[in-house]
Parts: structure tokens; sequence; C-alpha cells
């Protein structure tokens, strides 16, 4: 069978993480989000089908031509906005038989595409859907059911409880068709929902299976902190391939990379995992949930938890990073501090296109992109972001999102310069 992976869209709700670089190479827990679902999808399919289309060279690099001995093969979305149009793109690739099409960006445990499969099988069916039931639709489609047939998907439904889209399907060929037949939606885009509604109204049976465990569709920023979380409590594995010196003190689960050194004075608490050759230490204190990737450097007197620090970067001295990601190749000076609370206490809001959305999280601090440096002293306000490629000069305190390629100084400073 093959496997259909959608992975063409910008991921703009994640700028300045993608700002760079397709969504699904963004790093969680040291591995990127394609590789948990390529893992996830290996036993099921024969061949990998990647439409592409957003920075593609380098999803296509990072990937090559096959994944554990299957061959993957890229598809360019050159037509039209959405899910269906990204699934019609691998029409020339799918023969006579039943495939998989399944978001790029969701994260879910293998079990999902067994009973995926299974319901499918069982109810000689059409499409089949994956879905999970959740207290609040808000932010999901909802699946309308009866018996073991899917009556409707329902846009956004509001805060209803009921079953979602997970964002996982089998179809047969005859989708395409149903595709072509598929208008743009008030957004502008063409979604297989819509599709599998057209199939619904055409007497086509399609079938669901109800998924039970841990699933993440990563839209926001901070879904890639509770995907981080889920990853590092359930499935880290206490290793230690680095050196750790006399004097660091290291509480398992912790994964430490070849070649890593922890020196003398760290305390780390698991679960934490530590790519290869990064350098830890002397005396830091890294806390739970917290990824730190290859080639880091995390110095004196610093302090993190709960954050995804990306390849090649750099916390070096009088740190503290609380709930926060850090793209690839940046560098905080010393000082530089990010809050992660409001004082009263609130939900933490982030612009995200433009829009002020709750996180949902009391905890969240900044979401800075890729080589990005800070000078000494930057204060960084709960749920701010730095744009990638820019300079955050010393003493400014950041309590605006900052844009990608930007130069930005304290005003005492610009008095300086001139
Ligand atoms: P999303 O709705 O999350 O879109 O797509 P997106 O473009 O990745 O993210 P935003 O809205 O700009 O933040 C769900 C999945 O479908 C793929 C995406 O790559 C993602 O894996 N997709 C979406 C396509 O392949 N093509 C499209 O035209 C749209």
């Amino acid at each position: 069978m093959k496997g259909v992976i959608l992975a063409a869209g910008k991921g703009e709700r994640l700028n300045p993480l993608t700002d760079d670089r397709p969504k699904v190479m963004l790093k969680v827990a040291n591995k990127a989000i394609i590789d948990y679902l390529l893992e996830n999808l290996h036993p099921f399919v024969d061949e990998f089908i990647i439409i592409v289309r957003y920075q593609k060279e380098k999803l296509m690099e990072y990937l090559g031509d096959e994944y554990k001995g299957k061959p993957v093969t890229y598809v360019e979305q050159v037509e039209g906005e959405g899910t269906a149009k990204a699934i019609y793109s691998a029409i020339e690739y799918i023969e006579d038989k039943e495939f998989l099409a399944v978001n790029g960006d969701i994260y879910f445990e293998r079990d999902g595409i067994k009973d995926l499969l299974q319901a499918f099988r069982k109810s000689n069916a059409d499409a089949a859907l994956l879905v999970k039931e959740f207290k609040d639709l808000s932010h999901f489609g909802m699946i309308k059911v009866k018996g073991d047939l899917v009556e409707e998907v329902k846009e956004k439904p509001g805060a209803v409880s009921g079953y979602a889209n997970l964002g996982a399907y089998l179809f047969k060929p005859e989708v395409f068709k149903f595709i072509e037949n598929t208008s743009q939606s008030q957004r502008g885009e063409y979604e297989i929902t819509d599709t599998i509604n057209l199939m619904i109204k055409e007497g086509k049976k399609v079938t669901y299976a109800v998924y039970e465990g841990y699933w993440n569709d990563i839209g926001r920023p901070w879904n890639l902190l509770e995907l981080n979380e889920y990853i590092l409590k359930n499935h880290l594995r206490h290793s230690i391939r680095g050196i750790v010196e006399e004097g660091a003190t290291v509480l398992p689960p912790v994964e430490i990379g070849e070649g890593t050194v922890i020196r003398s004075g760290v305390y780390i608490i698991g679960p934490v995992k530590i790519g290869k050759n990064s350098k830890i230490g002397p005396n830091c204190f890294i806390r739970p949930y917290t990824s730190i990737g290859d080639k880091c450097h995390i110095g004196n007197a610093v302090e993190i938890k709960n954050s995804i620090i990306m390849d090649h970067s750099n916390v070096p001295h009088l740190n503290y990073v609380g709930d926060s990601i850090i793209g690839e190749n940046s560098n905080l000076g010393a000082g530089t501090i990010t809050a992660n609370l409001r004082h009263d206490n609130k939900n933490i809001k982030v612009e995200i296109k433009d829009k002020l959305e709750d996180s949902g999280r009391r905890k969240l601090g900044a979401i800075i992109g890729h080589n990005v440096k800070t000078g000494i002293n930057v204060t960084i306000y709960p749920g701010r972001k730095i744009g990638s490629n820019s300079f955050v000069g010393p003493g400014v305190i950041v309590d605006k999102n900052i844009p990608s390629n930007v130069l930005v100084i304290t005003k005492q400073e610009k008095e300086i310069i001139e």
C-alpha cells in the first residue's frame, strides 16, 4: 500500500520557526516531526509519496530517496491550496488499490493506522478516517457518525464534545473523481473533508476508527512543547553515550548523545534529552522536559526547563529559559532571560497570523527563530517571538514580537551609535 504524506503547506502559524524550512522538518525531542510519522507508517506501506511545495528542496535533501529500505517519492503540489489538492497531486502514483493519506504534521502512535485499516476492511468501506473523542471541538472538524458509518464532517462546530477528525485517511483511487468535483471552501482552500461529505452524499460508505492514544496536530508553537513533553515522558530511555564528569548529577531518564560532555556541577533532572557533541556546564541546572540538540552549548549559571533548544544553539551564561523554543544556530547573550508566567497568572496569548490566540497555557516563554542573537540582559516577555536572523541588542525588553531579519537596539544605544 502507498502512503501519501501531505507536507506542502507553509506552516505560517509556526513562524518564525518555519521561516526557512517546512514545518515537518522541525525537531521535537531531537527528531524531525516527519521522522516520527515515517517510522509509524513504515510497517503498513511499501512506498512513501510525499507531497511537497514550500521549501521542498530542504525536505528532499533531508529525507533522501528511501526510508529504512522503502522508496520515498516526492510529488510537487502545483495547483491550488488545501488538503484535497495535496492528495490529488498523487493521482499519477496511485494504481488501483486503496492508499493511506496522512497530514504530515500530526503525531500519533502506530495503533492508529492498524485500527484504521481494520475498520476499512471490516465494513468493506470506500473510505475510512481516524477520529478521536474530545470534550471541546472548537478547533476541530467534527465527525458525526451513525453505527459504523460517518454521516457528515462538520467544520469547527464550537465547544461541544464528540469525534474529531485527526487527519489520517484511507481512500480508494475513486476519491480523485470526487476531489475534481469539490468546491473551494470559505477560506479559499480545497478541503478533503468537503470531498468526504461529497462522497457520503453520493452514497459512498465512509467508515471510521476511534483512536484512543495520544495525538497532536502541530499547528502552533506550543504544540511543539506539548509533543516534546509527551515524547520525553513516554518514549525516553535512559542512556549515556557521552561523558559525565565527576561532580555532575544526572537523574534518570536522561539520554545523552555521543561526544557530549556534562561538566562538573551540572544538575540534570530527567526526562531530558541531549544530542551529540554538545557541551553542558559547568554548573547549570537542566530541569524536566528539556530537549537540547546537537552541538549546543549550555554554560555556567543557566537554568532551563520544559524547553526545546535546537541544534547548534548556545545558552552560554546567566540565562533562564523556561517553556520556550529556541531554533537552530541561535545564541543568547549573558543575562538574557525568558519570562514564562504572567503576574496575574492568566493564560498566555500569542500572536498567530496577526491575531492574538490563547495558548491555553499559564506557562509559556519565548519562541525564538533560527540564527537569532541576543545581547546581554535582554528580557523577553511571555509568549513573544523573535524572528529568524534578527539581532536583539543589549538591554532590550522584548514586550512585542520582533520580526525576522531586523536589528533591534535600545534608544540609549542608538544615541551612542549616532
Ligand atoms: P495545515 O492546515 O496545518 O496547513 O495543513 P499548513 O500550511 O501546514 O499550516 P499553516 O496553516 O500555514 O500554519 C495540514 C497538513 O496538510 C499539508 C500541510 O503541509 C500539513 O502537513 N498541506 C496543507 C498540504 O500539503 N498542502 C496544502 O495545500 C495544505
